[in-house]
């Protein structure tokens, strides 16, 4: 008997028919199988598969150190939990600044080893060879605007970028260069609402934010951080859904005592 699945699979064109009938677009990070499944079942419709995964599950300070082969592991481990969502894999620094070819490479690797759907890159203008020869491919790629934490060096805070009009004036430029080149959906991190607006009212493709305010066609969060698990993070544009760095806490305290306490295992639970 064959099982008729209900859902459709979300693809960059179901993004951009979200957007023309005025759908947002919901999209959350996962670096692993168990948290991408439950994700997936509660019908997000883009899982990013994010460098922040250097943060978040290695523990380092930057999205710097995570290497292209890390990046496979984490997507490959999404991927394998996936029915309905977009998957989308960061490239990770130094993978495709250097040149096209090394960037083609980067990318034709994680869509052959992880079965990814699609890779995203920072950067505008200057990253536009790489952007098109990975394009020629047929590897769909996303854009990431604003805040591009693989230059935290060059700007040297996790400040709110373009509140300056240079900035801004190029950030949107660079936004409709990006939809020239050829992306399919663009992020936009940590910059004043009404710029973030102004680009998804002036490129056709999907813009997705994230402390980008409410005027684009979509949102994204850090999973751990809008879970409460990151309980140092505390921007404002975090909204945390659960408190779970404090109800993990507890539950392990738990289980612990109950150790200590030969509460646990019970009767019940042993053979
Ligand atoms: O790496 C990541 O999680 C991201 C999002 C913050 C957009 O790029």
């Amino acid at each position: 008997m064959s099982v008729h699945k209900e859902f459709k699979k979300v693809t960059t064109h179901s993004l951009q028919e979200m957007k023309s009938r005025g759908e947002k677009i919901s999209m959350l990070t996962a670096y692993d199988y168990t948290m991408a499944k439950i994700i997936d079942n509660s019908g997000v419709d883009v899982i990013l598969v994010g460098d922040s995964a250097s943060n978040v599950m290695a523990g380092h300070q930057t999205t710097l150190p995570i290497t292209l082969d890390q990046m496979i592991y984490h997507a490959s481990s999404v991927i394998r939990a996936i029915d309905r969502a977009l998957v989308v894999v960061d490239l990770p620094f130094g993978s495709y600044q250097g040149n096209s070819k090394e960037a083609l490479q980067s990318a034709v690797k994680i869509m052959k080893e992880s079965g990814a759907h699609a890779v995203k890159m920072e950067g505008g203008r200057e990253i536009k060879d790489s952007i098109e020869r990975i394009l020629t491919a047929g590897i769909p790629v996303m854009g990431h605007l604003g805040l591009t934490p693989q230059s935290i060096y060059k700007f040297g805070t996790y400040n709110v970028r373009a509140k300056e009009e240079e900035e801004a004036d190029r950030l949107l430029q660079d936004a409709k260069l990006l939809q020239d080149y050829g992306c399919f959906a663009l992020v936009l991190e940590k910059i004043p609402a009404h710029l973030a607006t102004k680009v998804a009212q002036s490129v056709a493709i999907p813009v997705i934010g994230i402390g980008a305010g409410g005027g684009v066609d979509g949102q994204v969060l850090v999973t751990h951080d809008m879970l409460g698990m990151t309980h140092e993070f505390n921007p404002r544009f975090l909204r945390r859904y659960l408190n779970l760095y404090d109800s993990m806490g507890n539950a392990f305290k738990q289980y612990i005592a109950d150790v200590k306490s030969k509460n646990f295992p019970s009767e019940k639970e042993q053979y």
